[in-house]
Formats: C-alpha cells, sequence, structure tokens
C-alpha cells in the first residue's frame, strides 16, 4: 500500500493587501513552478469570484485564500472540492463553535447562511482551491440579491475572529482531508453525507442542462448529487447549484 503522508500546506504563506482574485494569483505561482502548499491571502479581493462566475463580495474581515495543490493526475477530481468542503465545515466548526452544514456541492451554511464557499480551479500540473470565509465582515454591506442569505463566523459565534488562527485551522484541516482524498479514503464521501444540508428534500438544481426539480438522495461514490426526480427513476447531476425549494 503506497504511504500518502498529511502534506504541509501554507509553506510559504503569500500576503497581500489587495488583489483581484487570490485564485489568480495563486494561478501564476503554479505557472511559475512554485510547489505544493503554497497558500495566497489577501486581506480584500477587488475582483473575487464564485462559482459559474460570479461575484464574491470580499471585503477586509474576511479570509480570502487559496491554496496550491499538485495533485496526481490521474485522481478523482470530482471528489476534491467535496473533500475541502469537509474541511471548511470543520474550521468553522471548530473557530465559531456550531455544527455547520454542506449544501451540495460545497456551498458551507451555518443553519440557513452561507457562511463559506469554495471554488476549485484545475491549471496546468495543479489544482487551485479558493477558500472565502465570511469571519467578521460587515454582513450589511454585500448585495441583496446574494442567492443565499449570508452569515458570518463572527456573528454565529457572537465574538471577535482572530483570522490567523482561522487559517491554521483551515490549512490543518485542508492537510488532513487532502491526503485522505489522495488515499480515496471513503472517509470523504462520509464526512460531506454527515453534513448533507438537502438529503431527503426537495430541492431545484440550476446547471447546464437549465432546471431540474427533484428530492436530493445524497452523493454517488465520485461526489455526484443523485436527485429523484418527480416522474421516478434517478438522475446524477455533476455539476450545478442547488436552493431549497421554499426560500433560499
Ligand atoms: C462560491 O461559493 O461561489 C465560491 C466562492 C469562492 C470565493 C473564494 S475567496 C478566495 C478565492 N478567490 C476568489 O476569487 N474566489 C475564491
Amino acid at each position: 500500500m503506497t504511504a500518502h503522508p498529511i502534506p504541509m500546506l501554507g509553506r510559504p504563506v503569500v500576503r497581500v493587501a489587495e488583489v483581484g482574485s487570490t485564485n489568480d494569483l495563486a494561478r501564476l505561482l503554479a505557472a511559475g513552478g512554485v510547489s505544493e502548499g503554497a497558500v495566497v491571502v489577501a486581506a480584500r479581493q477587488t475582483r473575487g469570484r464564485g462559482r459559474f462566475g460570479r461575484t464574491w463580495t470580499s471585503p477586509p474581515g474576511g479570509l480570502w485564500c487559496s491554496l496550491l495543490l499538485r495533485p496526481d493526475a490521474d485522481a478523482e477530481w470530482g471528489l476534491l472540492s467535496l473533500a475541502v468542503a469537509v474541511a471548511v465545515a470543520e474550521t468553522v466548526d471548530r473557530v465559531a463553535g456550531v455544527r455547520s452544514v454542506i449544501r451540495w456541492p460545497n456551498d458551507v451554511l451555518i443553519g440557513t447562511g452561507k457562511v463559506a464557499g469554495i471554488l476549485v480551479e484545475a491549471v496546468p500540473g495543479a489544482a487551485i482551491l479558493g477558500v472565502g470565509i465570511n469571519a467578521d465582515i460587515d454582513l450589511h454591506g454585500l448585495p441583496d440579491d446574494l442567492r443565499t442569505p449570508a452569515t458570518s463566523l463572527a456573528a454565529a459565534a457572537g465574538r471577535p475572529v482572530v483570522l490567523s488562527t482561522l487559517l491554521d485551522v483551515l490549512l490543518d484541516r485542508c492537510a488532513w482531508w487532502y491526503a485522505a482524498w489522495t488515499r480515496r479514503d471513503p472517509a470523504v464521501a462520509a464526512g460531506w453525507s454527515a453534513r448533507d444540508a438537502t438529503r431527503g428534500t426537495l430541492v431545484h438544481v440550476h446547471g447546464p442542462e437549465g432546471m431540474l426539480e427533484g428530492v436530493a438522495e445524497g452523493i454517488d461514490t465520485d461526489g455526484a448529487l443523485l436527485l429523484r426526480a418527480r416522474g421516478g427513476g434517478t438522475r446524477r447531476i455533476v455539476a450545478g447549484d442547488v436552493t431549497l425549494s421554499f426560500g433560499n
């Protein structure tokens, strides 16, 4: 059996006061040959982006960062963003003393409020894991047309959050779950499923095939969402955005 040691993440940590997107800076580092484990952290992003090209508002007070990984080319990529979601959810729980849940594929929620989002981008020879955590931001300064109402760690915990501690916990949890994903540990799917926010509920999925409605039945072994459609039969969804049928 091949050993998969837990990697060191956060060597180096590249800190910037402001950047368009930390994912873009991490891409540049990847193209320049920087090795696995480098992390870019920005106090503020001017062009932060979310999944499907959405804008990710990134004022001071949040943790906006991107991890540079160099996974095996033949790895099961579909589960990587789910593994990172579990790492982020555990980070949120430890820092805010809550029990967060995950909405497929990788939105981390406290109750019905989104506290963190993840954007995984593949570049030649590397994967960039962009993580945005609303640590202690002004929630009133966010756009009102958000798909899901936002919350913050500070609001949930009722106290301020120390960003350096948050980053340390995040890197520790990401290293652990990245190693689990690398050795194809079924704990990744199990860890994700234990936090599944939508299993058994009626959801809408907005994806490349348009809008689908059905009851979420959890995830397949490769991380695809299983959706039982109204007419019967289960569909496998590999890309899309989930909204609950009532509210958020
Ligand atoms: C989403 O929920 O749509 C994903 C949001 C990901 C935001 C993070 S913040 C750090 C990194 N840089 C970006 O531009 N995006 C990700």
